[in-house]
C-alpha cells in the first residue's frame, strides 16, 4: 500500500512535531497490548483458523451459504465476499435485515435443503439476528426437515463463554466457532466471523493473514515520517481539530465495483467507533462516513466532493493492476467512441482515476490516494488491519473509546417497548 496526501493548500499539512506523534503512538501501542482488545494479533495465532476448516470440510458440499447475523456480523464478511471469493459453485446470501420482502426474496433464490446457515451474533441475542434465525428455522420445518435434523443445517459463531446462542448449541448440540471475547463485532471480519464463509468462497486465508502481517512493520516503526499509520491519523487530526475550516466528513473511495463492500465495512468501523460523547472534552465527537466508489460515483457524489463544502477528507484508492481487460477497440462511429479506439477498459478507469484526483487537487480538496497492487487477499488484509488501527488511533485524537457503542442501546430499548406495548 502506498499514500500519498494532498491537502487543502489554506490547510498545508499537518504540523504535529515527532515528539507529539509519540506521544500518541505510545497511546496506541498500549491500546493494541491490552487484554480486552485483540484484533491487531489475531493473525499471529492460526488455532481458530485451523477450527474454522475443520468445520469446513464437514459442510463443504453446500451449495448456499446463508449467513445470519448485522453490523459487525456481516458487513466484513460480505466485503471479504464481494472482493475476492472464487468459488461459483456455492452461493452467498447475508440475511442482515428485519424485511419480510428482502428475506422471502433472498431465500425462494435457494434450494433450502442444500443450504448452510451460519447464525452469527457476538452477543448471541440481536434480534434481528434472532428473527432471520427463527425464521430460517421455521422454513427449514416446512421443507420437510425435523428440529432433530437441525444440527446439519445450523452452525453458530458467537462468544466463547456466555451468550444464548452459546447456550442453545450445547443443550442442542450445534457446531460452534468463537468470536473472542476481546474482539468486537467491527473487528471481527479477520475471525471466524468472515474467514468461515472465506473458506465456501476459496478465499486464501494464509495470504489474507499475510497481508495484514506486512503492514505491522510499518505501523510499529518509530519512524514517524514514513509511519503510514500515524501520518493519515495526523493529517485527519489536523483538519478536524486544529483548523479553521473543520474537516469532520471522511470518505472511502477504491475504484473497483469488487471493493464496493469495503466501503460500507468501513462506514460501520469509523461511525459506530468514533462517533459518540467524550467525557473528557464534553463534546460530542465525530468524523461521519460516506461510502463511495469509482468510476460510479463520479457521475453522482463528486459534484458535492468538488465543490460542496470543503469539509472532507477523501481516501480515494488506486487498484493498479487487474486479473482481466478489454479492449476498446470499436467501430461505433462516433466522436465519443473514437475517442476510445486504441485504449482498455483499464485504462480508462486509470485515467479516470487520476483525472479526479488532479481536479479534487486543483480545488484544494483533501485527498489521499492510496494505492495497492492488486485487488487480492493481500492486500485486502494490509486494507483491513490498516484501517482498523486507524480507527483505533483516531480514537485517541477525539478522547472517546472506539471499542464501544452505547449509543444504539437506547434505539434497542425503545424498539422493545414499542413491540411489546404498540407505543412509546
Ligand atoms: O460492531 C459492533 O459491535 C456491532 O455493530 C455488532 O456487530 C452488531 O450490533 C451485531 O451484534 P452481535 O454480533 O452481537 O449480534
Amino acid at each position: 500500500m502506498i499514500f500519498n496526501f494532498s491537502t487543502n493548500a489554506n490547510q498545508t499539512h499537518h504540523s504535529f512535531s515527532d515528539e507529539y506523534l509519540k506521544s500518541i503512538h505510545a497511546k496506541f501501542l498500549n491500546t493494541i497490548n491490552r487484554d480486552d482488545i485483540g484484533f491487531f494479533d489475531l493473525t499471529d495465532d492460526l488455532t481458530h483458523v485451523e477450527k474454522a476448516k475443520n468445520l469446513y470440510s464437514k459442510y463443504k458440499t453446500k451449495k448456499h451459504f446463508v449467513q445470519i447475523g448485522i453490523g459487525g456480523s456481516a458487513l466484513g464478511p460480505q466485503m471479504l465476499i464481494d472482493a475476492l471469493g472464487k468459488n461459483k459453485d456455492c452461493s452467498f446470501t447475508f440475511l442482515d435485515n428485519t424485511d419480510a420482502d428482502f428475506l422471502n426474496d433472498e431465500l425462494s433464490k435457494i434450494n433450502l435443503k442444500d443450504s448452510i446457515f451460519y447464525v452469527v451474533s457476538k452477543s448471541g441475542g440481536t434480534a434481528e439476528t434472532m428473527a432471520c434465525f427463527a425464521i430460517c428455522r421455521q422454513l427449514l420445518v416446512e421443507a420437510g426437515v425435523s428440529e432433530s435434523e437441525f444440527n446439519k443445517y445450523f452452525v453458530f459463531s458467537t462468544d466463547p463463554l456466555k451468550s444464548d446462542l452459546r447456550d442453545l448449541a450445547n443443550e442442542k448440540g450445534f457446531d460452534t466457532l468463537e468470536i473472542p471475547s476481546n474482539i468486537g463485532g467491527r473487528f471481527s471480519v479477520l475471525t471466524s466471523v468472515g474467514l468461515f464463509p472465506a473458506l465456501f468462497a476459496k478465499i486464501d486465508i494464509a495470504k489474507l493473514f499475510n497481508g495484514a502481517q506486512s503492514i505491522k512493520k510499518n505501523i510499529l516503526s518509530t519512524n514517524y515520517k514514513e509511519n503510514n499509520l500515524l501520518q493519515t491519523a495526523a493529517h485527519l487530526a489536523y483538519l478536524l481539530i486544529e483548523e479553521e475550516q473543520r474537516v469532520d466528513q471522511t470518505i472511502l473511495m477504491p475504484y473497483s465495483s469488487k471493493l464496493k463492500s469495503l466501503s460500507h465495512w468501513f462506514v460501520q468501523l469509523w461511525g459506530e467507533s468514533l462517533g459518540k460523547f467524550s467525557e473528557e472534552k464534553n463534546k460530542n465527537m465525530g468524523l461521519t462516513p460516506i461510502p463511495a466508489y469509482g468510476a460510479t460515483d463520479q457521475h453522482s457524489q463528486m459534484q458535492l466532493f468538488m465543490e460542496g463544502p470543503n469539509d472532507k477528507f477523501l481516501f480515494l484508492i488506486e487498484v493498479k493492476t487487474r486479473n482481466f481487460d478489454f479492449k476498446l477497440d470499436n467501430n461505433i462511429g462516433k466522436d465519443s467512441s473514437n475517442n476510445l479506439n486504441g485504449y482498455t477498459l483499464n485504462q480508462l478507469i486509470e485515467a479516470q482515476l487520476h483525472g479526479t484526483l488532479k481536479a479534487l487537487n486543483d480545488r484544494n480538496r483533501n485527498v489521499c490516494h492510496v494505492q495497492i497492487e492488486k485487488n487480492d487477499e493481500y492486500n485486502m488484509g494490509a486494507m483491513i488491519l490498516f484501517f482498523e488501527s486507524l480507527t483505533a488511533l483516531m480514537g485517541h485524537y477525539l478522547f472517546i473509546d472506539p471499542f464501544n457503542q452505547p449509543g444504539v442501546e437506547l434505539g434497542k430499548k425503545y424498539a422493545y417497548k414499542f413491540l411489546t406495548q404498540g407505543k412509546l
